[in-house]
């Protein structure tokens, strides 16, 4: 049997693989479907500050292969959570990050002081491309990133993760800045920028015209990111975009992750995680991995 656990900046996994923030709520109908301790870590569905409706619809298209949203990080608050939906996810086996998201470095410091140690893990979300109408956000740019990263460490209890954004042109330049600011860990990829056009109202299907791609469409650009950031920083990384089965897990940590998130399998099938956990668990025992986390990084890269 092969040793299913990792560890995450110092934060111990009994399985690799992370439910992905804004894919699984807060937990609780996901747990209807199977029980959610089954996971080795939960990311939260993006907080800010104070609640937010997000963004007009439609804000959701299914794309081939994948799945444009411009949901706009709607979510009830970080207060809200802490009482209404943190007591849930504590009656679980499960390590739970904190997904915070702001509009200045001082919006994410305050969160993680109000976060304090009853999450796992805060997961920094510096690449939310739904905020502005050009995609830009703190994970643009190397010193946007470094300022929120080093704010985010100043009042944070718990290991920080930054989760990077591959719409930009050196994602291993802005991994180095955040680990250079203080980041424990890296999660990416968050969503590629596109957008499609309904060609019978020449409308784009989503209301704020462009918005995020995810879904398998991703899976080698996500790869490749996680192969250059995880190179570069020698980080942890939680390796997700598009991961569908278990081969993809071990190809994500392959690349160089030490967990993998999965986030759009779930839309068409609520119990990929059971199902890719057991697939990963058979791939990890075919091919005689006494550890998982021996995969981590592991590519004979040319
Ligand atoms: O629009 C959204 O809520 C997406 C968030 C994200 O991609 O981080």
């Amino acid at each position: 049997m092969t040793d299913m656990t990792v560890s995450l900046a110092g934060v111990r996994l009994k399985n690799p693989l992370v439910a992905a923030s804004g894919c699984f709520g807060f937990g609780r109908e996901y747990d209807e479907y199977f029980d959610i301790s089954i996971l080795g870590g939960l990311s939260v569905k993006g907080l800010t500050l104070r609640p937010r409706d997000g963004n007009p619809p439609p804000r959701a298209a299914e794309t081939p292969g994948g799945m444009l949203n411009s949901v706009g990080l709607q979510n009830p608050g970080v207060e809200a959570f802490l009482r209404d939906e943190l007591p849930f996810l504590k009656t679980k086996d499960v390590a739970v990050f904190a997904n915070i998201s702001g509009g200045s470095p001082e919006d994410y410091g305050e969160m993680a002081g109000l976060l304090g140690d009853a999450v796992d893990l805060l997961e920094v979300n510096i690449s939310c491309p739904n905020l502005n109408d050009r995609g830009e956000n703190f994970g643009s740019e190397p010193r946007a990133a470094a300022a929120v990263t080093e704010t985010v460490k100043k009042r944070a209890r718990v290991p920080v993760c930054v989760k990077l954004s591959p719409n930009v042109s050196d994602i291993a330049e802005i991994a180095l800045a955040c680990k250079n600011a203080g980041a424990d860990a890296l999660s990416l990829i968050n969503t590629l920028y596109g957008m499609r056009i309904d060609l019978e109202t020449r409308r784009p299907v989503l209301r704020t015209n462009a918005g995020g791609l995810s879904g398998p469409a991703v899976f080698p650009v996500a790869v490749r990111c996680v192969w250059q950031a995880a190179a570069k920083t020698g980080l942890p990384v939680v390796g997700m975009g598009g991961v569908s089965s278990g081969a993809d897990a071990a190809e994500m940590m392959v690349a160089g992750a030490s967990a993998v998130g999965i986030g759009t399998a779930l839309f068409g099938d609520p119990l990929a995680p059971v199902r890719i956990l057991r697939e990963l668990r058979d791939w990890c025992g075919k091919a005689g991995v006494d550890k998982v986390s021996e995969l981590t990084g592991s590519v004979k890269a040319y």
